[in-house]
């Protein structure tokens, strides 16, 4: 029995390239977890702490009270060479208890191991109660000017520069949850403006579940997971949430978004963004205007395929959070145009019979185009994520002079939530003074004490009518840029818990959605739901929601049925007559791939030829090369970022072929389960399910020299989507044009028209 032959092989290998390599393997390519390499033997000379990596940004260094302190942002965390306990007195020892004899009981008087202790006792905070799972970057928003006609909004005007912080989240998984799971997504964005931060808290679909929010305890505990034994975590895929959404029906407009691709965004760097409410503009003259607020992704708007999403959340749960940081840090920064829908404020607020204070309507934007206003461009990863991406606190209700907001009964109810759950969240009443949240406006409140409280108030009269400050703070007026609360006339009414009557359509914009979508995409949102559905235990359930899609399309009630092996029931309300919207629709045009990943399979046995070539092209075209080896360390002097046993196929957006390598070492399933795909003996099993899942996932594939040859085996070769050729940068640039439709789409066969 010759079974532990491989292990001596591979660990030879092993060894042998990690005496070639050094410590230094990849400098190109991001994901580096500090700035300087590591030592094998531990570094033991004090030195003053490391620099942050290049990427990374912090907070503007800002007075608890908004004024700029020119203090270097690396002087915030921990300085000097030496340990100190947290009130500055240098340490001998942080690896022993202070006891009596090294035997005996730990001394009551150990500072340092009751400091050290208490305080990782207490480093957890309570995390969101919804949006908990995000990541965050620093960047930029240029204004465009083309605002200034309807709103006096300052950092929109032409050329004017305003610092920016975004958070992406999902919503209903908890902290540690996976970032690919069908869901919502948060984009929220805090302008640290000079007339005070203006927080556009936004998400990826831009209607909302229910129009009231008094119902979003309601949607959140269905959506969450099962009260009683907790799961599923950050999954809509249960009773629960499909229970609430088949009786309030006003959410079928959202659940369809959800179930499309949009719920499974390919990366955050690829999603729209959507204010969702209207809200009111007002310009320098006083005249109001109403709008809605659109981010537009440079990239272009683009979904994973559900399995992806579904290996990814094993494979990488931390997918869009490590493919935003390396982004950033590869140099390919993020970029969103601002874009408005500028609609008459007139006193009935509907647009082309919509009424504009109902989140869960959009406004086609072939009947109202999104006009762009200003650029925003993330450029720095956070320095340290707690401190930046868990502290951040977000509020609909931070507006600058410019932008007010409407009755939308969903915004108002925002508008009390968030300071509310964040006083607990963050511990007090001074969130605002966190680093992160700190304005880069002067601040002059009236506020005063609390807990957690960094600003030392001067003057003994923080309340007004005063004498004894002098009447300071006093207040603004219109030539002193005072916030506007638009002075809207609210029409005589009875006080009622109800709502407006046009709110009671609750499927004419499902429908429209469905019919915008091309087949493909209709096929997707029907497994979806079928999906969903199919994860459901209780079948009055299913029948329920299959009531609902009845009333969105027939063909889609019908599908889903057939898959539930359920009759499809009749609708209970006339189809809508509605104009499909082709801007809602993500395929059928072409956007640029900056930041792609690009997968290399090589065989070491057969030599690297073209393979630095094609590399050094890709790092050119903005795009990030991944060597993928049987073996770590590095191949004809490239380092190899992937071995046969760490990659999977989702890390790819397209894969290129160098080689065919024989099957490695430790292709054997007791090894790698991976090598027990079914393969042609000659290929390593593990390449030939990367072609595999690449191919179902309607990738771009392209070989050349011995990569030919895997394509033949895998049965692929000449399919639509794959090509071959005698040279890498030939067969790269081939690839690169498939690439810029996102997928092959031909590949996914569809049955609906
Ligand atoms: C259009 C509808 C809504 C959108 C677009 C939206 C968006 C968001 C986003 C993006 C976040 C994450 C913020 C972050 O990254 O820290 C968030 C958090 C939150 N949202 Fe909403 N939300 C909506 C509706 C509501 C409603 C109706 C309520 C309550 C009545 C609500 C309550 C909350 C709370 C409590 C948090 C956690 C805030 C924190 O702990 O800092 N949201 N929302």
């Amino acid at each position: 029995m010759d079974s532990r032959k491989p292990v001596k092989a591979v660990k030879d290998v092993v060894e042998a390239a990690a005496e070639k390599v050094g410590d230094v393997l990849n400098p190109e390519v991001p994901g580096a977890p500090g700035s300087a390499p590591p030592t094998v033997d531990g570094p033991t000379t004090p030195h003053e702490p490391l620099p942050p990596k290049k990427e990374q940004g912090t907070p503007e260094t800002r007075t608890p009270t908004g004024a700029a302190t020119g203090v270097p942002a690396t002087a915030k965390g921990q300085q000097g060479a030496f340990l100190t306990t947290a009130q500055g007195a240098r340490l001998r020892d942080t690896d022993h208890s202070l006891k009596a004899g090294p035997r005996g009981p730990v001394l009551l008087q150990d500072h340092h191991l009751r400091e050290k202790i208490t305080h990782f006792d207490h480093e957890r905070i309570p995390e969101r109660v919804v949006h908990s799972r995000g990541a965050g970057a620093h960047g930029v928003f240029v204004g465009y000017g083309t605002a200034e006609r309807v709103t006096r909004a300052d950092f929109l005007a032409k050329g004017r520069e305003t610092p920016v912080f975004v958070r992406f989240s999902t919503v209903l998984g908890s902290r540690g949850s996976a970032d690919t799971v069908r869901d919502t997504r948060g984009f929220a964005t805090k302008f640290y403006t000079d007339e005070g931060t203006f927080d556009l808290v936004a998400n990826n679909i831009p209607v909302f579940f229910i129009q009231d929010a008094i119902k979003f305890p309601d949607i959140i505990h269905a959506g969450k997971p099962h009260p009683d034994r907790e799961i599923p975590q950050a999954q809509s895929a249960h009773d629960t949430f499909w229970d609430f959404v088949s009786l309030h029906t006003e959410a079928q407009h959202h659940a369809i978004w959800n179930m499309s691709d949009r719920g499974i965004p390919r990366s955050y760097r690829m999603m729209e963004g959507f204010g969702v409410h209207t809200f009111r503009l007002v310009n320098t003259a006083g005249e109001t205007a109403l709008a809605k607020f659109h981010w537009k992704p440079k990239l272009g708007v683009h979904s994973l395929t559900w399995e992806e999403a579904q290996l990814a959340s094993g494979v990488d749960p931390d997918f869009h959070r490590r493919d935003l940081y390396d982004a950033i840090e590869a140099g390919a920064y993020p970029e969103w145009e601002l874009g408005l829908q500028v609609l008459p404020d007139t006193p009935e607020e509907t647009f082309a019979g919509i009424d504009l204070l109902d989140p869960t309507k959009i406004v086609p934007e072939e009947l109202a185009p999104v006009q762009p206003v200003g650029r925003l461009t993330l450029n720095r990863t956070p320095t340290n994520f707690f401190a930046e991406v868990e502290q951040v606190a977000f509020h609909p209700g931070h507006l600058p002079p410019g932008i007010d907001v409407t009755n939308d009964p969903l915004l108002q109810g925002r508008l009390f939530s968030y300071v509310d759950t964040q006083l607990t969240r963050l511990g007090g009443p001074n969130f605002a003074q966190i680093p992160v949240n700190r304005p880069h406006a002067p601040v002059n409140d009236m506020l005063r004490d609390g807990f957690h409280q960094h600003a030392v108030h001067a003057g003994v009269a923080p309340y007004r009518p005063n004498s004894l400050d002098g009447g300071n703070p006093f207040p603004a007026g219109d030539a002193d840029g005072a916030f506007v609360d638009v002075p809207v006339t609210v029409a005589e009414a009875p006080k009622v818990r109800a709502n407006p009557v046009s709110f009671d359509d609750h499927f004419s914009q499902a429908r429209l959605f469905w019919l915008s979508m091309s087949p493909v995409e209709k096929e997707h949102i029907i497994r979806a739901y079928t999906f969903e559905l199919g994860k459901c235990y209780h079948q009055p359930i299913r029948e329920r929601q299959l009531r609902c899609l009845a009333n969105i399309d027939p063909v889609l009630c019908a599908e889903v049925a057939t898959g539930l092996g359920l009759p499809a029931p009749e609708p209970t309300v006339p189809l809508a007559d509605v104009a499909p919207s082709p801007a809602l629709s993500q395929v059928g045009r072409e956007w640029p791939a900056d930041g792609r990943m690009v997968g290399i399979v090589v065989d070491p046995a057969a030599g690297l030829d073209g393979v630095g070539q094609v590399r050094r092209a890709v790092f050119a075209a903005g795009m990030v090369p991944l060597l993928i080896a049987p073996h770590g360390g590095t191949v004809d002097g490239l380092p190899v970022q992937r071995t046969f046993a760490t990659a999977r196929s989702v890390e790819f957006d397209v894969l290129l072929l160098a080689g065919a390598p024989t099957p490695a070492p430790d292709a054997l399933p007791a090894r790698d389960a991976k090598a027990g795909a079914a393969a042609p003996a000659t290929v390593d099993p593990r390449v030939s399910l990367l072609v595999e899942e690449c191919w179902r996932h309607a990738k771009a594939i392209g070989a050349w020299a011995g990569g030919v040859g895997v394509l033949e085996q895998a049965g692929v070769a000449g399919t639509p989507g794959v090509v071959s050729g005698d040279s890498g940068l030939d067969v790269l640039t081939a690839v690169q044009r498939l690439m810029a439709t996102h997928r092959v789409w031909e590949r996914f066969p569809a049955s609906v028209a």
